[in-house]
């Protein structure tokens, strides 16, 4: 027992290093491989536990899942890479609450304060799994992104979350009682669909991150009841990282969590155009590309469409003929860019570009004053000055890219859509502002080429 505690003290301590290299793009890729051999190892020592039987079950298990994983992990395209890190989240709340279910109705916890934890763990572990569920399939496109409302739905949520409490309370005083370990289950399950249906397909990936913390929270609990040391520090691990994730994604847009969860944000009607001054100005790619071929400074900022457009290759191609003719060129990646934390340094980084290009905002937010020419590409919400300066748009307090302060603005987008937050943007109207039409990895191929021609 004591090699098996040793093993799992290795691999804690790699599962924090790992997590640790994940903090930064350069060493991101290795931090995986260190918590993925963390996992391998923990998985390894636990054939060697006592009691241990049903190798054969247990090895079949591994073999689907790591066939299922390594496919579909090959197969997934970056910008679908939300919706597969919540169903395998997902997949770990659920286990945490299927440990906690074949421990409890074995009647195999001993001490109600362990099997308070289990319960605990169970219900946790369950709308972890029934909510990352939704989530995927919100996001997949297997039911419709928009919130799905009815009336008195709040309250609705709450009979439901009220009788998986009395059910989990059930439980603790009566452990025996199967009825109460199945009610418990089923209303936790039903719970986390129900708090997932109403929220926005937009604002899922904070969802999803929560219920990351929440897996690992569930997880942390059942391996305080199982005395697996590896749960709880895998668990405690998870659970503290997705939990400042959740907190760091909802800082950056300036939105509680509670407004996440509860809001329906995302789904607002346009607001129009009242108010903004001035008109769009388009320009042709051509012109633009001159403009940017003439400049010292050029910053690019890439958002959603980006991503959408899949332009990263080309906005490689971009930068290396602006820096052979002498313009320096920056990225400002704004923290909630994209539709998932990282999602831009991980595109931009799948195209080859350097690292020490990208600027998160408040490492470059002065330098837009002395930029010649800021290139908006495919990106809305992070670089609406309402956020600074109208106290109603429903951006207003969100930290945005200064772009506004830059001397002249070249915006690439397809037409008039607005962004995730469904409201106009008053920088595409200003005097230094001009907008390049077209899908993004079009535009940027055209810039490149008279770039080239030039
Ligand atoms: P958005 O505000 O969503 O704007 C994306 C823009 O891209 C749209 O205006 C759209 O205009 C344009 N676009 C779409 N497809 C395009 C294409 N193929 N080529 C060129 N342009 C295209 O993006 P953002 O600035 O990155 O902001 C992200 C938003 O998502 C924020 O509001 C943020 O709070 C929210 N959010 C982010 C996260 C994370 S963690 N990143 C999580 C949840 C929510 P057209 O339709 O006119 O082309």
């Amino acid at each position: 027992m004591q090699t098996i505690y040793t093993v799992y003290f290795v691999t804690a301590v790699l599962f924090i290093l790992g997590l640790k290299r994940m903090a930064h793009p350069g060493t991101a890729r290795s931090g995986i491989v260190w918590a993925g051999a963390a996992m391998a190892l923990a998985t390894i020592a636990t054939f060697f536990y006592p009691n241990m039987h049903n190798y054969g079950l247990m090895i079949l298990g591994i073999m689907i899942g790591s066939v299922v994983a390594w496919v579909s992990g090959k197969r997934v395209q970056m910008t679908a890479m939300p919706q597969m890190v919540a169903i395998y989240n997902g997949m770990g709340g659920g286990a945490a609450a299927a440990i906690a279910a074949v421990e409890l109705s074995k009647g195999s916890i001993e001490g109600q304060g362990l099997i308070a934890l289990s319960v605990f763990g169970g219900i946790i572990g369950s709308v972890a799994f029934s909510g990352s569920m939704i989530a995927f399939s919100k996001l997949q496109g297997i039911i419709g992104g928009r919130p799905i409302v009815f009336p008195a739905q709040k309250a609705a949520n709450l009979i439901v979350f009220a009788i998986a409490v009395l059910a989990g309370l059930g439980v603790i005083t009566d452990p025996s009682s199967s009825s109460m370990i199945v009610t418990f289950f089923v209303m936790s399950l039903i719970f986390g669909v129900m708090m997932t249906l109403p929220i926005g397909g937009a604002d899922m990936p904070v969802v999803i991150s929560l219920y990351n913390a929440f897996t690992g929270l569930a997880v942390g609990f059942e391996g305080l009841v199982m005395g697996n040391a590896a749960m709880i520090v895998a668990g405690t691990v998870v659970g503290a990282a997705g939990s400042m994730l959740t907190m760091l994604m909802a800082k950056a847009m300036n939105r509680s969590i509670g407004n996440v969860l509860f809001s329906n944000f995302g789904q607002l009607s346009d607001s129009g155009t009242d108010g903004i001054e001035g008109e769009l100005k388009p320009i042709e790619a051509e012109d633009s590309a001159i403009m940017m071929g003439y400049a010292e400074r050029v910053i690019i900022v890439p958002g959603y469409g980006m991503a959408l457009a899949q332009a990263q290759h080309k906005v490689r191609e971009l930068v290396d003929v602006l820096e052979a003719r002498g313009v320096d060129v920056k990225f400002a990646i704004h923290p909630v860019a994209g539709r998932m934390p990282g999602h831009m340094n991980v595109l931009l980084a799948e195209a080859g570009i350097d690292y020490e290009k990208l600027y998160d905002m408040e490492d470059i937010n002065d330098e837009f004053a002395n930029t010649d020419v800021t290139v908006v590409m495919g990106a809305n919400d992070v670089v609406n000055p309402a956020a600074k300066n109208n106290p109603s748009s429903p951006l207003y307090g969100m930290p945005i890219l200064n772009v506004d302060e830059s001397k002249n603005v070249i915006v690439i987008k397809r037409g008039q859509g607005t962004g995730f937050a469904g409201v106009e943007n008053e920088l595409f109207y200003q005097d230094n502002t001009r907008m390049l039409y077209g899908d993004a990895q079009s535009a940027v191929a055209k810039l490149v080429q008279t770039l080239k021609e030039m």
